[in-house]
């Protein structure tokens, strides 16, 4: 059991594993797991946008029985903007909420918030560092197409150095067997180091590509992310190497799927959608499930 979620390591196969089980259970009987979270209520409280992560977990406690407060844009709205410090707010929230959903700009302020907090914090992005709540729905669509996840080999593409799914994922994998990383980056855009020797340590595989060709055709899963121009001071860097479109997939094997964690904006053309293969609105789906599952098992057992 963990008290808070700040990282990917904070997961060990034990708990995943217990996770996907409680999915499976809440998407094959949804109306069992009603009122779970009866009389709790969850703080969501965003300083970065967020489409697919806020909205699935207000959604994920809302369908547990349990109620909302929220701040959308709290790098506006909270009195973070008069001076207020991450911990004093999150301290105040702690006094309101039975657990705080929280996504930051800076990279250590998950840990910050953890430290602060009395009630459990799940970190919903934190900088540039991780998201270790869509590595979950990231592995757990992986284990619903593979059937298993030892064994599997990624190819993590795109900006690789902004791209905090891809850190979490990272770290997910290395709990399994046998798993193997092919890492594919936008030129400066590169795995940083410190996720490299932490494959090396896990003994996980890292091979880096230098062309989309360089990617086995038999790989288990294409792992596209968006090039994050917000972060970069060059905003222009063309990506059309990088774009996955149909005429790039006729090359994969017919049992490579394509994720991405999305947003996508033009790195997978919308020829891929229908393909079979892709599995990106099945994941952002899968997200509700996995979360009802991290809530239960964070603030409902
Ligand atoms: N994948 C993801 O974190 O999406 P949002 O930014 O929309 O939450």
């Amino acid at each position: 059991m963990i008290k808070h979620l700040v990282s990917a390591e904070d997961l060990d196969r034990d708990i995943l594993e217990k996770l996907f089980d409680t999915t499976d259970s809440i998407k094959n009987n949804p109306k069992e797991y009603g009122a779970c979270l009866d009389g709790k209520i969850v703080a969501t409280i965003f300083f970065e946008p967020s489409t697919r992560t806020r909205l699935s977990f207000e959604a994920a406690a809302l369908r547990l029985g349990a109620r909302l407060i929220s701040t959308e844009n709290a790098r506006d709205n909270s009195s973070g903007t008069k001076g207020e410090s991450l911990e004093d707010t999150v301290t105040i929230l702690a006094g309101y909420a039975d657990a705080i959903v929280m996504r930051h700009y800076e990279d250590d302020s998950a840990m910050r918030a953890a430290k602060a907090s009395l009630v459990p914090v799940i970190n919903a992005g934190s900088g540039r560092q991780e998201h270790p709540t869509q590595a979950i729905l990231d592995l757990y669509t992986l284990r619903e197409c593979k059937g298993t996840i030892d064994g599997v080999s990624v190819a993590i593409m795109g900006d690789l150095l902004h791209g905090r799914t891809t850190h979490s994922l990272i770290k997910l994998l290395a709990r399994y067997k046998n798993t193997k990383v092919y890492g594919y980056s936008v030129k400066g855009l590169g795995l940083p180091e410190g996720y490299t020797r932490f494959l090396a340590k896990a003994g996980v595989e890292y091979i880096v590509c230098k062309s989309f060709d360089e990617i086995p055709c038999n790989v288990g899963a294409i792992y596209q992310t968006r090039v994050q121009r917000e972060r970069l001071a060059d905003k222009s860097m063309s990506i059309d190497e990088f774009r996955i479109d149909a005429k790039a997939m006729s090359r994969m094997s017919k049992n490579t799927i394509v994720m991405h964690p999305l947003p996508r904006v033009d790195e997978i053309s919308v020829d891929v959608d229908s393909d079979d293969r892709s599995v990106f609105f099945r994941q952002a789906h899968n997200g509700m499930y996995t979360r009802m599952a991290l809530l239960k098992m964070m603030i409902g057992e």
